[in-house]
């Protein structure tokens, strides 16, 4: 079938079967679709969705569109991962990744760069000298069995239909498509070779999707299509109307995965969100029944500091230094000026625009506003006070971290106006519920 046929049927609202999808990610991935074509069939699956058979048929053929890991015989445990659609200090991959590798899983992670607002996870990990995300397959293939986590960047190999595809809809007002960021995420997720996935799901004014029932959508579709293309997969819907934990910039954000995986201090909200998390890898994964066990096995890897000891050994054979958890300050970057922010009044800590501080730390220099630009590892906010904190007038309730006193300034006045100091302030629950 010609291309023009195949977008003709999904304008006029009909369903692609998984021959013109296949011939459709084929197009994407030799060139044989044209940008103006592939722009107008995202345009027209924006605007006319798909089924679940077809987000599956769609998601399988761009996973299959590469390479797919095959650990089957290689390894003595369930390969799991998790995924989230994004948030500002989300620094959850960091940690658990080493967590469930010390409770018996593999978590072979492709994560991602920055994305508008929302950190990224490959950001974070190169702020450490030396650690390189960017690995053949057969480094992942040998390093997964040694250490229970590896965690890189996207590769050339894994599911490259969606590289161009995401390219196309990012300058044509495509992306905020169900069909299509389920089909985006998991195609990538599913090439690792799983045995089950967990998605963190994140609600609120520092997320993609803002309310309960935008969420609750993307999440079914990511739940449905991942089971269909025959993954366990369960979604966490988590709060994300705050920063999570107290840091915000990439060696920011690593320092503070050190401090929790040593002990040295863990943020009430990022735990219990990193203990929900991994507890519902163990149980998808098959290698606990109840959700105590499963937290009593992840608590227990940080306690033994074996989680911290894979976390050091991933870093090492990944290019980092061998002592990054012992001397970190030696290794990760420190801005040349760091303030406090100081509570302008008194009562309770309400933040109200956490997709204002996430682009405050982009306008430090901590994200990009273009794709090739160079982001600056040291910038950002740390000793973030929680929402609902009381807090008297000239309190400290956070510390920004920048590359001149201007910049220190406009971003401080960049985080005063994301929050307002209320009377009285309700949480929203950590995490909301849960699909599948
Ligand atoms: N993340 C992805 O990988 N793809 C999308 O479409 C959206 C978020």
């Amino acid at each position: 079938m010609i291309p023009q046929e195949i977008i003709k049927t999904k304008r006029n609202g009909g369903q692609l079967n998984p021959a013109e999808i296949s011939q459709f990610v084929r197009g994407l991935t030799d060139d044989s679709f044209s940008e103006g074509q592939v722009a107008a069939l995202a345009m027209a699956i924006y605007l006319n969705g798909m089924n679940v058979d077809e987000i599956v048929a769609l998601t399988l053929a761009m996973r299959d569109s590469g390479t797919v890991l095959n650990w089957q015989g290689k390894l003595n445990g369930p390969v799991v991962d998790k995924h989230s659609t994004g948030g500002v200090g989300d620094k959850v991959t960091l940690m658990l990744a080493p967590m469930v590798a010390a409770c018996g899983a593999f978590m072979p992670s492709i994560a991602g760069r920055g994305l508008g607002h929302t950190g990224g996870t490959v950001d974070k990990l190169e702020t450490i000298p030396g650690y390189s995300c960017t690995q053949p397959l057969d480094k992942i293939e040998q390093l997964l069995p040694q250490l229970g986590c590896v965690i890189v960047g996207q590769s050339s190999q894994l599911a490259p239909a969606d590289r161009r595809l995401y390219a196309i809809r990012d300058v044509t007002a495509t992306v905020e498509s169900i069909p299509l960021i389920t089909a985006s995420i998991l195609s990538k997720k599913l090439s690792e070779g799983l045995d089950a996935l967990v998605m963190d799901v994140k609600i609120g004014n520092g997320a993609i999707m803002r309310t309960v029932d935008d969420a609750s959508a993307l999440a079914s579709s990511i739940v449905n299509v991942a089971n269909g293309a025959g993954v366990p997969t369960r979604a966490l819907l988590t709060d994300m109307n705050q920063i999570l934990g107290r840091t915000a910039g990439n060696a920011l954000e690593v320092v503070e995965t050190l401090d929790y995986l040593t002990g040295k201090y863990r943020e009430p909200r990022l735990h219990q969100v990193t203990l929900e998390l991994g507890a519902n890898m163990l149980m998808l994964g098959g290698l606990h029944k109840d959700k105590a066990s499963a937290i009593a096995a992840l608590e227990y890897s940080l306690s033994s500091g074996k989680a911290a000891e894979i976390f050091a050994q991933m870093v090492s054979a990944l290019g980092g230094p061998v002592d990054l958890l012992e001397k970190p300050q030696q290794y990760l970057a420190s801005a040349p000026v760091v303030q406090d922010i100081v509570a302008p009044t008194s009562g309770y800590l309400n933040y109200t625009n956490t997709v204002g501080l996430g682009m405050a730390v982009v306008r430090l220099g901590g994200g990009r506003s273009h794709p090739s630009q160079q982001i600056d590892p040291a910038v950002g906010f740390s000793h973030i006070l929680a929402g609902g904190s009381k807090v008297q007038q000239g309190d400290v309730i956070a510390c920004v971290h920048a590359a001149s006193i201007e910049a220190a300034t406009i971003a401080s006045a960049e985080y005063l106006a994301a929050l307002s100091i209320a009377e009285q302030v309700t949480a929203a629950p950590l995490v909301h519920h849960i699909i599948g």
